[in-house]
């Protein structure tokens, strides 16, 4: 059934890392959005924070966000970092199961860099702690007191990274690493701001204390910031389904802007409960998301103008280049080293399995460029436009 055991490993991480995902941002969205909807109702107990009513599964339940006396303390507690931890030991197992394992194909790309696999694994697995540390310093140390310079810095720390990728790293895998970069931050977030100011708030508690303020401030920077980082980590997750995102020539526009427009609309929905200018913010990212699709559609109208061959291509030619290029991987009985059976089931073995996938064989070969993967049946321009041509021209069998 399953070609490899590597299959399904892949299989079993990424469904561990969707089910822990969801677990993870959908609490914290819930949590979110409690602290933006408690009430605190007047000449309420010394303590209290607010509370709010909800009905669900069933019943209705109260929830009360307050300081504890030492006394009141619960002997059961509930903490959530599992939630946090799995998905990123998944995500971080996903990330060598496809990009480390297989990086001669999926983090190289002769067009970009012509960078070796091991070369390619090694500055992506060390940008990661690396890019914590830096975050993590910024933050923590004197600068961290003046917010504005410590987010002007901490933008450069994430372009800065991304520049790296980009320059190095396949489209595809420039873009997942800047998502696994932002998830590294934000599990650091939890593991080593956040979790050590529950504990000591809980310490605090115990002796009938204040809870040290600066360590509670800091653990509310950083649930600032993993709250803007959720939307872009989640479309990085989605953009390998997209390859008119990562494969076009100016990818990281379009990631710069459905990051900032998708960071922008989360700021709107943190601000509709308090206040009535919360549409600002996401009507300007969906400006902005607009100026890109605009920017897409003009472009591909540009690719289409572009002078190419006018003259009739016959199948033959066709086939020739989708057999040299294509079906050592696509086909019923691939000759490739990785790929033993035909990738996404797609197979280009006879006129028809061409024809018709006519449409995303432009979308790959033609435009985005995405395939052959890191071209290694090594596809000429020339290739490329034979193709274009054929389809331009009603893409006709044989
Ligand atoms: C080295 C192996 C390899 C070669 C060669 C290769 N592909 Fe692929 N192809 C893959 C893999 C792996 C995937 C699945 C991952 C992805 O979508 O990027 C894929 C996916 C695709 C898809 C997406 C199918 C879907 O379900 O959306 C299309 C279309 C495609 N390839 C077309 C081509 C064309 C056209 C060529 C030749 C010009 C080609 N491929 C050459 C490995 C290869």
């Amino acid at each position: 059934m399953f070609d490899h055991a590597n299959e399904l490993l892949h299989l079993l991480a990424r469904w561990v890392h969707l089910i822990a995902g969801i677990m993870w941002i959908g609490n914290s969205m819930l949590f979110n959005w409690l602290d933006r909807n408690l009430e605190k109702p007047p000449g309420s107990k010394p303590g209290l924070v607010g509370e709010i009513w909800m009905v669900h599964s069933g019943g209705f339940y109260q929830v009360e966000k307050k300081f504890l006396a030492p006394a009141q303390l619960p002997k059961t507690l509930h903490w959530f970092k599992w939630q946090n931890g799995i998905t990123w030991l998944s995500g971080i197992s996903l990330l060598v199961l496809i990009y480390y394992m297989g990086a001669a194909a999926m983090m190289v790309d002769p067009d970009v860099s012509a960078i070796t696999p091991q070369t390619a694994v090694l500055i992506g697995a060390a940008s990661l702690p690396l890019a914590f540390l830096a975050y993590d310093l910024v933050w923590r140390t004197a600068i961290g007191k003046s917010p504005g310079l410590a987010t002007v810095l901490t933008f450069a720390i994430l372009l800065g990274a991304s520049a790296v990728y980009f320059r190095y790293f396949s489209g595809r895998a420039a873009y997942m690493h800047v998502g696994v970069l932002v998830g590294t931050l934000m599990t650091g977030n939890v593991w080593f701001v956040i979790l050590p100011s529950q504990r000591e708030l809980i310490a605090a508690t115990k002796e009938g204390r204040e809870q040290d303020p600066a360590i509670g401030y800091q653990a509310k920077q950083r649930s600032v910031h993993n709250n803007y980082f959720t939307f872009p980590l989640l479309f990085i997750m989605l953009s390998g389904h997209f390859p008119s995102t990562y494969g076009h020539p100016q990818s990281w526009i379009i990631l710069l802007v459905l990051a900032a427009g998708s960071a922008f609309v989360r700021l709107g929905m943190n601000m509709r409960f308090t206040q009535p200018m919360w549409l600002w913010p996401t009507g300007f990212a969906a400006l902005g998301t607009l100026a890109l699709v605009l920017v897409l559609v003009g472009d591909k109208a540009l690719l289409s103008r572009e002078a190419g061959r006018a003259t009739p291509v016959a199948f033959t030619e066709v086939a020739e280049v989708m057999h040299t290029r294509c079906t050592p991987c696509h086909s019923s009985t691939p000759t490739d080293a990785t790929y033993k059976a035909a990738p996404n089931g797609v197979m280009f073995d006879t006129p028809e399995q061409i024809i018709t996938m006519a449409q995303k064989i432009e979308e790959r070969a033609v435009k985005t460029k995405s395939m052959p993967l890191a071209n290694v049946t090594k596809m000429t321009d020339a290739e490329r436009e034979t193709l274009r041509a054929w389809i331009a021209q009603g893409a006709k069998g044989p």
